[in-house]
């Protein structure tokens, strides 16, 4: 269950990447089905297991270097799938779109309904850990910081708050959300948007003396596991690991689907390659 939760956030950690790209080329570029007469059997081959892949190249300083992203792992799972298509279509799927139907697979795993994926996407040719460090939105943003971050890559509110349902699966590490239990601020030693007793319970799970950066929450306490409405009941009680989430009480439905298809689709250029291994560009 946990690789599947980190395959999932890796997938959408990757789609939250290619918003650092402007995206007004992208959705028109994308098909549905896109693979059906050029790897009919791609679907069903990825099954386990985005909109450039730039995470997943190895190297200095790319994006999977980042600090931000210190807990990404799946990239194998990525590779065990690039493996299998590329045995029955060399060349053609590219580790984006790879990337794009594992996020919507993970979830059905998980009991959510899924999604049509779009296909089409080409895999980046640089990965910048400056990027990631200075673009993602961070755990601490308020909403207006959330909103406008979402909006620079051409996504709604609405959008952002549904697909910030996503940490109905998973969990966030201890060193994410510790400054909202101690020292919060000069009046609150501790964030009073936090439910008192769940604050208490969190410092047990995360002392400050002993405090290490490995120690995992599940952000849904409800129903741990299950791609579910659950985490918007649990941000109603005042239960969030995050400022950014805790900000949002809202509805979950099928609204997220078509929120991950317009996330799918930002940044998405058609000058660049299908790579034929997923963590380097391919040579000239
Ligand atoms: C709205 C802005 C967002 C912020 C500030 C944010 C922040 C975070 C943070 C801090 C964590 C915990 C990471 C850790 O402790 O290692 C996390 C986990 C996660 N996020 Fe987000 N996130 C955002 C949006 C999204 C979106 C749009 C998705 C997917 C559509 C997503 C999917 C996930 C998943 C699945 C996990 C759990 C990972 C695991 O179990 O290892 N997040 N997020």
């Amino acid at each position: 269950m946990a690789s599947l939760n980190n395959l999932f956030l890796l997938l959408t950690w990757v789609l939250l990447l290619f918003m650092l790209v402007d995206s007004s080329e992208q959705a028109s570029l994308l098909r549905d089905d896109f693979y059906k007469d050029s790897c009919p059997d791609a679907k069903s081959v990825i099954k386990a297991a985005g909109c450039d892949a730039s995470v997943l190249l190895d190297g200095n300083d790319t994006e999977k270097t980042a600090p931000i992203n210190s807990n990404l792992i799946g990239y194998d799972v990525v590779d065990d799938a690039k493996q299998a298509v590329e045995a029955i279509c060399p060349g053609v799927v590219s580790c984006s779109d790879i990337l794009a139907y594992a996020a919507r697979d993970s979830t059905v795993k998980l009991n959510g309904t899924g999604w049509t994926v779009q296909g089409r996407r080409r895999d980046g040719l640089f990965s910048c850990a400056d990027a990631a460090e200075n673009e993602l939105p961070l755990p601490t943003f308020n909403v207006s910081q959330l909103i406008e971050s979402f909006a620079r890559r051409g996504l709604s509110k609405t959008q952002m708050v549904i697909l910030s349902g996503s940490h109905t699966v998973g969990v966030g590490h201890c060193d994410k959300f510790i400054e909202r239990l101690y020292n919060f601020s000069a009046t609150h030693f501790t964030d009073p948007s936090i439910n008192a007793s769940y604050a208490q319970q969190l410092k047990k799970d995360c002392p400050q003396a002993i405090f290490n950066t490995t120690l995992e929450i599940f952000m849904d306490t409800i129903t741990l596991g299950e791609f579910d409405a659950n985490y918007y009941k649990v941000l109603s009680e005042h239960k969030g690991l995050f400022t950014s989430d805790q900000s949002l009480e809202r509805r979950f439905d099928h609204r997220f689907g078509k929120a991950m298809r317009a996330m799918g689709a930002v940044g998405v250029r058609a000058e660049f390659q299908v790579r034929r291994n997923c963590r380097t560009v391919n040579p000239c």
